[in-house]
């Protein structure tokens, strides 16, 4: 049995896993799972931690580097874990998330697919994301160097969550994952709150003036800024919001809330618009979508759109079909298929969203769709069904644990034509896919990177209802 922190002096990286660890075997079989090793790597390793059924382990040396190892491109990036796959070829991470798909849907779910689809990568691998929350630390994560310096430094900091550590803040000044105006707002925003004595959040005392900020972006170029104070403090409130008015007039949406809770999350909170309008638009094909603070919204736009396609693809409507969107969200992907199907029906459990679903159906005047409030296991049931109409087409796009069991068992009962899974965890997706097999056929399976430089990618499956002779 290895022991904790003992050293391995030479072992192989084999293959990356779905969290982005590279995994290495020694003689015996044993599992290592090593932070930041790339297959092909020849490595010495410190194992960390026994987990069940393997080890945590971690770089000593790189005996001989692989060749798909790079530079990371983020100065922040051996802190940060923001976008943790920065040291990989992105040609070669386009290519393990494929397989580690595949490898799922053998080990886990058991199932066999009859196409897999070329994987879409992303063209832009950076500056790819249309939101950004920061939060404000006065007492920000100091890196080894600034430790061993012994310099006075100034603590305040306006960043991310180191990663696992809630409570950890890295001040950024350069994030690579969202296009202008992001940075040299959050930068310029830091310098103004230093120079003008403003505080920064204090999470271990509670106090302080600046808490949080949403950047949100869009591919019209409008531009959301959010700031979350703690204090309601109206005279900083206004100097904040003045100085960013007038620094960055591109700025068409403008808010801030006062939030004295222990969590940060504004999904409960008040959120009041101080300049221009409490919404952007952003814009998919040919339809318009209005997109607040709280509305959920893909981040990637880009690969939105080629997303909807796949889906599009795999739905081959021909005008007359029902068709249901379980967990729809702000509604688009309906909406983007509502011109070639009879009905669309969304089910989703947040009201704010469902709000933004009927609203963007209003702004496109599309009248063919329906959007309703609820959790999808208590809504769908049998007298549903009969009210809305049995659907033809079941579109499922579930959160990262997947569906939950009596949903599944739902659909086997409605059992439409076609299911068109849409997962952003492989693991979960490949999970109910086995539950489904006795019922459906597994056509067709397209993975689209949506997330470069992260272990998430999304994968988009179409089954088939079987017939009585398959
Ligand atoms: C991955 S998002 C899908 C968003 C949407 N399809 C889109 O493309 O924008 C998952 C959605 O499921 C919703 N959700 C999570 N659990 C749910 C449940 N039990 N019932 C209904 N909706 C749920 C979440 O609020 C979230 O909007």
């Amino acid at each position: 049995m290895s022991k904790r922190y003992e050293i391995i002096k030479n072992i192989k990286v084999i293959s990356i896993n779905n969290n982005g660890f590279g995994v290495a075997k020694n003689k015996e079989g044993k599992v290592y799972f090593i932070k930041e090793g790339v297959t092909g790597d020849l490595l010495e390793i410190k194992v960390l931690k026994k987990r069940r059924n393997y080890y945590n382990a971690k770089i000593q040396k790189i005996n001989k580097e692989s060749i798909f190892r790079t530079n990371p491109l983020c100065k922040h990036f051996y802190d940060c874990g923001g976008c943790k796959l920065q040291h990989i070829d992105y040609n070669y991470q386009i290519k393990f998330k494929q397989e580690n798909i595949i490898n799922n849907f053998k080990k886990i779910g058991k199932v066999s697919i009859d196409k897999f689809s070329k994987i879409i990568p992303a063209k832009k691998n950076f500056k790819y994301r249309n939101k950004m929350e920061y939060s404000f630390t006065n007492n920000r994560w100091l890196n080894n160097k600034e430790i061993l310096s012994k310099k006075k430094l100034d603590k305040n900091g306006i960043g991310l969550h180191i990663e696992k550590m809630w409570d950890k803040i890295l001040n950024i000044d350069k994030c690579l994952l969202q296009d202008e105006p992001s940075n040299k707002i959050r930068n310029s925003l830091k310098e103004f709150a230093i120079q003008n004595k403003i505080s920064f959040y204090d999470l271990k005392h509670k106090k302080g003036h600046l808490r949080t900020m949403m950047i949100r972006t869009s591919s019209l170029k409008e531009t959301m800024v959010l700031i979350q104070f703690y204090e309601n403090d109206m005279l900083i409130i206004e100097k904040v919001l003045k100085f960013l008015k007038s620094n960055f007039p591109e700025i068409n949406s403008l808010l801030y809330c006062v939030n004295k809770k222990a969590n940060d999350s504004i999904y409960d909170q008040k959120i009041i618009c101080f300049s221009g309008k409490p919404y952007i638009e952003e814009k998919i094909k040919r339809l318009k979508f209005k997109i607040s603070a709280k509305s959920f919204f893909q981040t990637n736009i880009e690969q939105t759109e080629n997303l909807y396609k796949i889906i599009e693809t795999f739905c081959n409507l021909n005008g007359n079909e029902i068709v249901y969107d379980l967990y729809s969200g702000t509604g688009s992907i309906g909406l983007y298929l509502s011109k070639k199907c009879k009905k669309i029906i969304g089910i989703e459990t947040t009201p704010e969203a469902v709000r933004s679903a009927i609203e963007n159906s209003k702004v496109n005047r599309i009248e063919n769709s329906e959007f309703i409030i609820g959790e999808i296991r208590n809504v769908l049931q049998k007298n549903f069904v009969k009210k809305k109409g049995e659907p033809d087409i079941v579109i499922t796009d579930p959160p990262r644990n997947g569906m939950h069991p009596k949903v599944i068992d739902q659909l086997i009962k409605i059992s439409p034509d076609k299911i068109v899974y849409v997962s952003c965890n492989s693991s979960t997706q490949a999970r109910d896919l086995s539950l489904l097999k006795n019922h459906y056929k597994f056509i067709n399976s397209r993975a689209i990177d949506m997330f470069p430089h992260t272990n998430h990618v999304e994968n988009v499956v179409l089954l088939k209802r079987k017939k009585i002779n398959d």
